[in-house]
C-alpha cells in the first residue's frame, strides 16, 4: 500500500495549490509571494473569526500560532511578538499613555538638550486585527525610530468586536492629546515642533480624523506638525469608485472584506453588506448626505483622468431608507475624514499619501490629497504603480517585496525631509 501515502499527498498538494492560488493583475511583480501572504491572511482572519463567533478563546487562542505558522513566512510578519528586525540602541517599552496601552520606541539619547522627532503612529488591520506589537507594524515603527531618530508611540487601541466606532478613533485622541502635552513631550526630549501623526489603512483613517481634531482644537497648544498618512481609508459613501471596482479582487483587501470591516467598525448589520456594495446606502433618497456632502467624495471631479479611467459613477436613485439617520457614524468625519469641510482641511498639518495601483483604497487616497490641497495644504503623494494594499508591511525576507521597500523608504525619506 505504498500507493495510498502518494495519493494524499497529491490531494493535498492540490488542495493546499486551491487554497493558495489567486489570479493577479500583471501589474504586480511576485505574484506567487503575494498569493502565500493572502493565504496567510485569510487563514489568519478565518479562525479570528471563528474565535469571535463561537467565543471559544479557551480552546481557540493556543492554536492561533499554528495557524499562524500554516504559512510560515507570512507567521513572522503577523506573529505576536516580533522576532527580526530589532534594531539595536532602540530602547522600546510598553506603557499607557491616558489609560491606552502604547509602545513606545526610543532611540539613544542625543547630547544635553538635544530635542529628538516625536511621530505617532496608528496600526492598520481594519480596525478588527494587528497590535502594535505585530511583526509588520514593529518593524517599521522600530526602523523610523532608529533613522529619524525619532521617539515613536505606537497605539494600541482596543478591536472589534470588543469596541466599535467612535472607542477606536476616542482612545487614539485621548493618547494623541496625551502625547502633545508639554511635559510628556519634556520627559522624552521631543521637539514640540517635530511631531507627525501616521498610520496605515485603518491606522491612516485614524490618523486622518485625529489630525483633524487637534488641529481644529483651540484648547491644544501643541499641535501634529505633519500627517503622513499610507493607504488610508477614508470615506464609506461609494464603494463603485474606479480601485474598489479595478481591484475588487485583488489580495489581500478585497473590495467584500472592506466593506465588511467598515460594517463591523460602524455597527451595522453584515446581512447588508450588498446593499452597500450597491451603493444602496448612499441613494438620493438619503437627504441626510446633502450635495455638499456627496461633492466631497465625487471622484469624477476629484480624480484626475487617468485614475477616473473609463469608470461609471454609481448613483442609486432609490434605495436603503433611512440608515444613515440610523448610523450617523457613515456620516461622521471622525470615521470618514474625506466628508470634513474645506475650513477643517485648511487647518490640518502638511501631509504626505502613499497610494497604490492595485488596493481598492487608492481613490480615497488620491480624493483626500486633491481635497487638502484644494484647502491650501502642501501635499506630497507617492503613488505605486506596482503597489498592493499592505505592501509597506513586507519588507523582512522572506516576504520582502521591492515595491515594499521601496515604498518603506520613501516614506522615511518624506518624513526626514519634512518633519
Ligand atoms: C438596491 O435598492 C433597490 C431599490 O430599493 C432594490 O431593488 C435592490 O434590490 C437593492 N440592491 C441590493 C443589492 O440589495
Amino acid at each position: 500500500m505504498r500507493l495510498l501515502p502518494a495519493v494524499v499527498a497529491v490531494f493535498l498538494a492540490v488542495g493546499v495549490a486551491y487554497y493558495v492560488y489567486v489570479p493577479m493583475p500583471d501589474g504586480i511583480k511576485e505574484p506567487w509571494k503575494l498569493m502565500l501572504a493572502d493565504a496567510g491572511f485569510r487563514t489568519i482572519m478565518q479562525v479570528t473569526s471563528l474565535k469571535n463567533r463561537l467565543g471559544l478563546d479557551y480552546y481557540i487562542n493556543p492554536l492561533l500560532p499554528y495557524a499562524e505558522g500554516f504559512v510560515g513566512m507570512v507567521s513572522r510578519l503577523l506573529s505576536s511578538e516580533s522576532g527580526g528586525g530589532a534594531v539595536p540602541g532602540v530602547k522600546v517599552s510598553d506603557v499607557t499613555f491616558a489609560g491606552i496601552p502604547v509602545r513606545v520606541y526610543e532611540p539613544p539619547a542625543g547630547g544635553e538638550g538635544h530635542l529628538r522627532r516625536g511621530v505617532m503612529y496608528f496600526h492598520g488591520g481594519g480596525w478588527a486585527f494587528g497590535s502594535a506589537k505585530m511583526g509588520m507594524h514593529d518593524v517599521i515603527t522600530r526602523m523610523i525610530s532608529d533613522e529619524l531618530n525619532a521617539v515613536v508611540v505606537s497605539v494600541d487601541y482596543r478591536l472589534y468586536p470588543e469596541v466599535l466606532f467612535p472607542v477606536p478613533y476616542l482612545e487614539c485622541l485621548a493618547a494623541a492629546k496625551h502625547f502633545l502635552t508639554r511635559e510628556v513631550l519634556a520627559k522624552y526630549a521631543i521637539d514640540p515642533e517635530r511631531v507627525a501623526v501616521s498610520g496605515d489603512s485603518a491606522g491612516g483613517n485614524l490618523a486622518a480624523a485625529v489630525a483633524q481634531e487637534i488641529s481644529t482644537d483651540d484648547d491644544a497648544s501643541v499641535k501634529f506638525s505633519v500627517q503622513a498618512l499610507i493607504y488610508p481609508v477614508l470615506q464609506a459613501l461609494d464603494f463603485n469608485t474606479p480601485s474598489y471596482l479595478q481591484n475588487k479582487d485583488v489580495p489581500v483587501l478585497y473590495r467584500p472584506l472592506m466593506v465588511r470591516l467598515w460594517l463591523q467598525y460602524l455597527g451595522i448589520d453584515l446581512s447588508l453588506m450588498p446593499q452597500f456594495l450597491a451603493n444602496n446606502h448612499s441613494s438620493l433618497e438619503q437627504s441626510l448626505i446633502t450635495p455638499e456632502l456627496r461633492s466631497r467624495v465625487d471622484w469624477t471631479s476629484l480624480l484626475p483622468p487617468k485614475h477616473r479611467k473609463n469608470y461609471e459613477p454609481l448613483v442609486v436613485e432609490k434605495g436603503l431608507r433611512g440608515l444613515v439617520k440610523e448610523r450617523p457614524g457613515l456620516l461622521d468625519v471622525r470615521a470618514a475624514p474625506l466628508l470634513a469641510g474645506p475650513e477643517v482641511l485648511a487647518k490640518c498639518p502638511r501631509a504626505y499619501v502613499i497610494t497604490c495601483e492595485y488596493d481598492v483604497l487608492k481613490d480615497d487616497g488620491l480624493m483626500y490629497t486633491r481635497r487638502l490641497q484644494d484647502a491650501g495644504v502642501a501635499v506630497t503623494n507617492d503613488h505605486y504603480e506596482d503597489g498592493f494594499h499592505g505592501c509597506l508591511g513586507f519588507i523582512t525576507w522572506p516576504m520582502d517585496f521591492d515595491v515594499g521597500r521601496r515604498a518603506v523608504r520613501g516614506y522615511l525619506n518624506w518624513l526626514h525631509n519634512n518633519l
